[in-house]
């Protein structure tokens, strides 16, 4: 009897140890995509402090060391991010924005109240020439998102000679000229206009479809020899309608990419705090954020239908967590503090646009500093950066790398209360040089997960690792504690028989580099 109940016990531990073998297979011969860089893209809106003491502080300013106004930390770290595009004036605000009012001399610029944001003043000390001036220095793809919502196409159209057209070949690119800039900076991208559903103007999608063609008429010329690239104000989260009426309606010979905004909130109503959470809290954050995927799925299927041969684009130009502003801050700046719950969004949504890299080429997080899920946070002279920032540096070797297909059998599961999601997520890509890179995320609040990475295809040579981990999921980084979290070399992981198995501590992000 006894040696019966030792076998049974020997078999179930052995059922439980094979049903625990949860497997990432990575294809690495099976690349056909390229993971566009500008998925690691970001956002700049004039709007509470990302702009003006975020990125700009004043040529005067002799407390902040800047180069033309802009600050030279918050450069220099945007620089080691590798940040490809970064979006600008807005969101809202770019639909109220008329961008004649931002050139010329700074003293002879009108003010105008920024409706959107706290109607405070904008007295457009920083314009176009300062924006794109900054990209230079960012060594970043601007992308300019157009007023529709009470501009009109003819500003649209100088505007694109004013930044593109060679000198001497209209008034717009003379006054260029005429305000110190001689060769035009070729600006690529151009939104036509922003959440229209919404802020941009409250358009049906029919409407919007219509206005659409007008604007996109006048971006240069009829057959867009100027190679721009258009982007139409796309749905928000779930509007499988819009995404519809706008592939049916808009000629695709006009229409080089479609946006998407999807925000992660627990509710509209009832923000909750960006630190001060419960794993509830957390768990609904994740389940919003996982809702990615879906929606994803479903814009594409529509896309499919009209375009199969994708030649539109999907760009997820908002995206990323939003929470009450911290307290005592000025509720209209959306100023919120990043924790590792925000580290765990980033991770998972990047694998995400990564794994849907054949239509989805531009993602924005929102936004680049001090407003909502930001990577940088400045507070006068100081300069934190967040969790999602080392997120953001952890995952740039995926830039422009090809896409490796993974799949994870015997899927572990996060569960909370009755409820449960899937606890690992990950993508995988081979750079020119032919290493390949894994990026895990273990979102479990609670549970150490190990799980064995077999990739197909591929020797396991040298592996090396870094992670983002931390005691407390509500840990985050403060101009008191700048560097509590940073990612680390990791080092927990085996190489058995060409697999390598990683064991992922909770609430973790894990990028393996093999060569
Ligand atoms: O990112 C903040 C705001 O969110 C943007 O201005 C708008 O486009 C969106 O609703």
């Amino acid at each position: 009897m006894k040696k019966i109940i030792a076998i049974a016990l020997i078999l179930s531990g052995f059922a439980g140890w094979l049903q625990a073998q949860t497997t990432i297979y990575v294809d690495a011969g099976q690349g056909k995509h390229t993971i566009n860089k500008n998925i690691y893209g970001h956002f700049a809106e004039h709007l509470g402090r990302c702009i003006y003491g975020g990125f700009y502080v004043g040529e005067d300013n002799q407390k902040i060391p800047n180069t033309e106004g802009v600050r030279n930390d918050v450069v220099k770290a945007l620089k080691e991010l590798k940040v490809p595009v970064l979006r600008w004036p807005g969101g809202c605000f770019a639909d109220t924005y008329h961008w004649k009012d931002g050139i010329g001399p700074k003293a002879e610029r009108p003010s105008m109240l920024n409706i959107w944001w706290g109607n405070v003043k904008e007295d457009n000390s920083f314009g176009t020439n300062e924006f794109l001036n900054m990209c230079e220095l960012l060594e970043t793809e601007p992308y300019l998102s157009a007023n529709v919502g009470s501009g009109t196409p003819q500003e649209l159209a100088d505007w694109i000679k004013y930044t593109n057209h060679p000198a001497g070949s209209s008034p717009m690119p003379d006054l260029r000229e005429k305000y110190g800039r001689k060769e035009p900076w070729k600006v690529k991208y151009w939104g036509i206009g922003n959440e229209a559903w919404g802020c941009g103007g409250n358009m049906t999608p029919e409407y919007y479809s219509n206005i659409y063609r007008q604007f996109a008429t006048f971006t240069t010329d009829w057959q867009n020899s100027d190679g721009i690239v258009r982007i139409a104000s796309g749905a928000s989260s779930s509007d499988y309608n819009w995404t519809e009426v706008l592939m049916k309606n808009i000629k695709h010979n006009m229409l080089e990419a479609i946006a998407l905004h999807h925000y992660a909130v627990i509710d509209w109503g009832n923000k909750g705090s960006a630190k001060d959470f419960t794993e509830d809290q957390y768990f609904t954050i994740m389940q919003r954020a996982l809702e990615m995927e879906e929606l994803i799925q479903k814009h594409v299927a529509i896309m499919d239908k009209y375009d199969p041969q994708k030649k539109v684009d999907l760009y997820v130009d908002e995206w990323g967590g939003w929470y009450d502003s911290e307290p005592g801050t000025n509720g209209a700046f959306l100023y919120q503090q990043n924790t590792m719950r925000d580290a765990m969004l980033a991770g998972a949504t990047l694998n995400i646009f990564n794994n849907h890299a054949d239509r989805v080429k531009m993602a924005n997080i929102a936004q680049a500093v001090n407003v909502l899920q930001a990577v940088i946070l400045t507070e006068g002279e100081k300069m934190i950066l967040t969790p999602t920032y080392h997120v953001m540096k952890m995952y740039n070797v995926h830039q422009d790398a090809t896409l490796l297909p993974s799949e994870i059998h015997n899927a572990l599961l996060y569960n909370h209360g009755k409820e449960s999601l899937p606890a690992i997520s990950c993508s995988a890509s081979k750079t020119t040089a032919g290493d390949i890179n894994i990026s895990i995320v273990n979102i479990d609040a609670q549970k150490t997960n190990t799980v064995t990475v077999n990739l197909k295809g591929a020797k396991v040579g040298t592996v090396k690792g870094s992670v983002l981990k931390s005691g407390k999921i509500q840990d985050h980084n403060s101009f008191e504690k700048p560097d509590l979290i940073k990612p680390a070399a990791y080092n927990d992981f085996k190489v058995e028989g060409g697999n390598i198995k990683v064991t992922l501590p909770p609430f973790s992000v894990v990028v393996l580099n093999v060569k």
